[in-house]
């Protein structure tokens, strides 16, 4: 591709702030849209280029805003409408780009069309949804289970029909086998886009499409007990069915009647099948989003392994991408420790694709203990002991020293971490060494460096724990050095190399020139710019 070619999506960073977290400016304990746009000199300044908000619709809260129960409003929890308008204004005029969250695989359960849906059987919006007779013992009509616990069932005592909630009962999936409910989802994104909104994050976009015959999903073999329950299933038929490609490929029909907007698809699934999303010639998701650095243990080898397979697995033009942390699982500084963090930092926004910075990340949150009785989250209240509890990782962000880090006046609806008044922006924002410090520097070399948006990934080597790179552009060249273990170690990748280190783990190491081999401390991360 030409330079000229790449967008903004190509080349920028994205973003990630649940809303309910960021920032609260009414002192009502929850983070709101007022308060983001407090902040977004922030973002500006820390050097991101896209924000994407998790869902700020109406919304009864089952799952805090995952269940929406009106996809053109706003929740009054976050503001008006004008208080968006002003967002979506304040964000372009700092040369930015918003990211609307879009949860079109079900509603709330209070949303109008479940309503009308539920009401009779001839209702004309019966169908939006998916309601079936119950089996032939007058239960469910299948095993399909619900990823937060139970059967994904639910029965209706007045129809007498059960309808499908791949999550919680108060989140019925919609039929997306309907042209009329399409076209109604549909008219949504353009509602959206018309107003200048730059793209949608799509929420589990491989669960939109079931099934058509309703099969048994089969039992997993690796199922063990204190499992969650849903893993007791592969979700072979309730999941990923062929014909979802056809609904990303109309969502991305409309999302190209508009200039340079953006598609980016939440799909857990390996690597071979995630590739699918991008569609048939890249006509589908343009980011189907590459959790591996997710789920990946904290290895050189495997981490090597993964890249080169993900790398080796995209379509021609298939532009990768890649998501460090989000509000669904536990932060990176509690998975792999502060040291290492700083190493995810420098492998998240230096491996060729786009990458998404989840909100607190760039200080080094961590997870925080909620206390049994503060536990917020229905996966955990619904499965007690079994279902992860996502509340660890949606804490307030931590801005500054003061009472609530600065997050709010009021009783925050998470606690916070007990370390902020250490680990908080304005501490960190100057400080030598510190995590917000590093991003600061990544984010600044990325976005000046052509071989770090958008140059080649060539491997180097992983051995010993060590992982290397080259980022090539033309004739630059950035070498990656990273010790991802906490010994010392040797690295000698057999060729002559001369450079300077750009940006490191360990500040006092900028600067330096090096060449050929090097003792790594544990815990080293180099960006080094060849010569
Ligand atoms: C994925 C979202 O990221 C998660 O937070 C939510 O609970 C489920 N989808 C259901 O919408
Ligand atoms: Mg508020």
């Amino acid at each position: 591709m030409n330079y000229k070619e790449y967008l903004w999506w190509h080349k920028g960073v994205v973003y990630q702030i649940y809303p309910r977290s960021f920032k609260d400016s009414d002192g009502d304990g929850v983070g709101d849209l007022r308060g983001i746009i407090e902040k977004l000199d922030y973002l500006k300044d820390l050097g991101v280029d896209a924000v994407w908000i998790s869902p700020i619709y109406p919304s009864p809260m089952a799952d805090f805003g995952y269940d929406v129960s009106d996809y053109t409003g706003i929740h009054p929890l976050f503001g008006e409408m004008k208080d968006f308008d002003e967002l979506l204004t304040e964000v372009h005029q700092r040369g930015m780009k918003l990211i609307l969250d879009l949860v079109p695989n079900h509603s709330s359960n209070k949303h109008p069309w479940f309503l009308e849906s539920k009401s009779s059987k001839n209702n004309h919006k019966r169908d939006w949804y998916i309601w079936k007779d119950p089996g032939k013992d007058g239960g469910p009509p299948n095993n399909w289970l619900s990823v937060f616990g139970g059967s994904g069932w639910e029965y209706d005592e007045k129809t007498e029909q059960y309808y499908y909630h791949a999550f919680l009962k108060e989140q019925p999936d919609l039929n997306w086998r309907n042209p009329d409910l399409q076209q109604a989802m549909l008219a949504i994104m353009r509602y959206w886009l018309k107003k200048g909104v730059d793209g949608f994050r799509v929420d589990v976009m491989w669960h939109m499409i079931k099934d058509e015959q309703l099969r048994d999903d089969p039992p997993n073999p690796e199922y063990k007990k204190g499992m969650n329950s849903y893993s007791k299933l592969l979700p072979a038929y309730s999941t990923d069915q062929d014909e979802v490609h056809d609904i990303v490929h109309k969502m991305r029909k409309v999302i190209d009647e508009y200039d340079e907007r953006l598609l980016i698809g939440e799909i857990y699934l390996p690597i071979s099948k995630l590739v699918s999303y991008y569609g048939e010639d890249n006509q589908g998701a343009h980011l189907p989003f590459n959790f591996q650095l997710l789920q990946l243990p904290w290895n050189a080898a495997r981490i090597k392994a993964t890249i080169d397979e993900y790398e080796g697995a995209l379509p021609e033009n298939g532009w990768p991408n890649w998501v460090l942390g989000n509000h669904d699982n536990s932060r990176i500084a509690s998975r792999v420790g502060k040291d290492q963090a700083k190493n995810a930092a420098i492998l998240l926004l230096t491996l060729r694709g786009t990458p998404t910075i989840y909100y607190g990340d760039e200080l080094g949150m961590q997870d925080v203990d909620i206390p049994k009785e503060k536990i917020q989250d229905p996966q955990a209240l619904n499965e007690p002991g079994v279902g992860r509890s996502r509340d660890p990782e949606r804490t307030p962000m931590q801005w500054d020293a003061t009472k609530n880090a600065g997050f709010t006046k009021g009783d925050p609806w998470l606690p916070l971490m007990v370390n902020y008044k250490e680990i908080n922006v304005k501490k960190q924002w100057d400080q030598p060494g510190s995590m917000l410090q590093l991003h600061r520097k990544l984010l600044k070399i990325r976005a000046q460096e052509p071989a770090l948006h958008v140059g080649n990934y060539l491997p180097v080597l992983s051995q010993d724990g060590i992982l290397s790179y080259i980022r090539k552009y033309e004739e630059q060249q950035f070498l990656i050095v990273l010790n991802l273990t906490d010994s010392e170690v040797n690295f000698a990748p057999g060729f002559k190399w001369t450079g300077t280190v750009k940006v490191s783990s360990h500040e006092e190491f900028e600067g330096k020139e090096m060449n050929d081999k090097i003792n790594l401390p544990a815990n080293l991360g180099l960006v080094i710019k060849l010569e």
